[in-house]
């Protein structure tokens, strides 16, 4: 039985003993021993966070209702996985359209949850807007009123930005990604995202997000280099986000422990930004089975182990899962496979994963 469980009998009903305990037997068949009353943001004394669809996109949250009793009891941080990108927020040079991420803000607000805010600048094709693609005018003063009118909308609403996106290639060496950002402005366009936001709302805590950080030394290297340059000249960065759509093999806790620290020791807060763990990397697997089910519970107890032990608290901005079901991972799409990386089934039972992460929050 979790050990949860029985600080939760104490007091308790036969009634409501027969119930726990029915629960209980139900969550095992389900392939968990976590009962109902598990929640982990009470478990942690960070933000525990999820991304969610939102707006007008087929799996919105708004659309999806049953989804958000889940969501409101398991977490208080919520991001957008989607509907606060640069060609959503900002589709024509002269308009922003913040309808969807405020009725976002709205419900964080409304069910007590923070929201961090993804992302400022980010590269890929189909999220430059267009109008972006092309313009001629002034970069700098563009990318300036960009950030500025997006972060003062939300300023006090939105808790913590991601402010530039993935800007380091990590071939090796690692260098800047010649993005179009790069190409117009040079490196530049990365610290003006972070002074433009800063001046737009000073109580926001300011991240660079990215991927393969804790898995490539190289591109780790360069992001600390960023970092250390950053600070020498005080530009105004407050964390990293380690996105973390790791594989349950790959790469190994060592790097991963290295990485946080290393941000860590730079009194940089850390965010596990998106986390997932991949389990079907070869294609071989057509099912979650128990043993890969219990290889991932594993390898979440040893991430959230080590974001515990290696990130001070005070420096911890909080760990978020890339969704909520395995049904509705981004994973599939991107790798064009099946997976199964997230804590909860289709079915919004718990899966071994979210035992691992119970397990490393509570110590156990
Ligand atoms: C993903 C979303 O989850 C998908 O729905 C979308 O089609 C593509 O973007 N790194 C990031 C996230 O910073 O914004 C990405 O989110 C996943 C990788």
């Amino acid at each position: 039985m979790h050990k949860l469980m029985g600080r939760a009998v104490c007091g308790l009903s036969l009634a409501g003993m027969v119930f726990l305990t029915a629960t209980a037997v139900f969550a095992a068949e389900q392939g968990s021993d976590v009962p109902d009353g598990v929640v982990l943001k009470s478990l942690a004394v960070f933000p525990v966070g999820v991304a969610v669809s939102a707006g007008d996109e087929r799996r919105s949250l708004f659309k999806k209702t049953d989804q958000q009793a889940l969501i409101n009891r398991q977490f208080n941080s919520l991001v957008a996985a989607n509907i606060m990108k640069m060609r959503y927020l900002h589709p024509a040079e002269n308009r922003f359209t913040f309808d969807d991420a405020d009725a976002l803000a709205n419900y964080a607000k409304e069910h007590g949850m923070i929201l961090h805010g993804h992302a400022l600048v980010w590269h890929p094709d189909y999220q430059v807007p267009t109008w972006m693609k092309n313009y001629s005018g002034d970069w700098d003063a563009m990318l300036n009123n960009h950030v500025e009118q997006i972060v003062r909308h939300f300023a006090g609403r939105v808790a913590s930005w991601d402010v530039a996106n993935e800007v380091i290639d990590e071939k090796v060496p690692a260098a800047y990604r010649p993005s179009l950002f790069y190409q117009k402005m040079g490196k530049s366009y990365i610290e003006k995202a972070f002074i433009a936001a800063h001046a737009a709302d000073p109580a926001a805590d300011l991240y660079y997000n990215d991927f393969n950080t804790e898995s490539v030394p190289s591109k780790l290297d360069f992001m600390l280099g960023m970092i250390d340059d950053f600070k020498a000249r005080q530009i105004p960065i407050h964390g990293i986000g380690f996105q973390m759509h790791v594989d349950v093999d790959y790469p190994s806790i060592a790097q991963i422990r290295k990485s946080f620290k290393a941000v860590a020791d730079r009194g940089l807060k850390v965010r596990i930004s998106e986390l997932d763990v991949a389990v079907n990397k070869h294609k071989n697997l057509t099912s979650l089975t128990p043993a890969v089910a219990m290889a991932q519970k594993a390898r979440y107890k040893e991430i959230v182990t080590a974001y515990l032990e290696e990130v001070p608290a005070a420096q911890r901005g909080g760990i978020t899962f890339w969704g909520v079901i395995d049904g509705e991972t981004w994973l599939s799409g991107f790798h064009k496979r099946a997976e199964w990386p997230l804590l909860f089934k289709d079915d919004y039972t718990t899966k071994p994963a979210f035992d691992g992460v119970v397990e490393a929050l509570t110590g156990k």
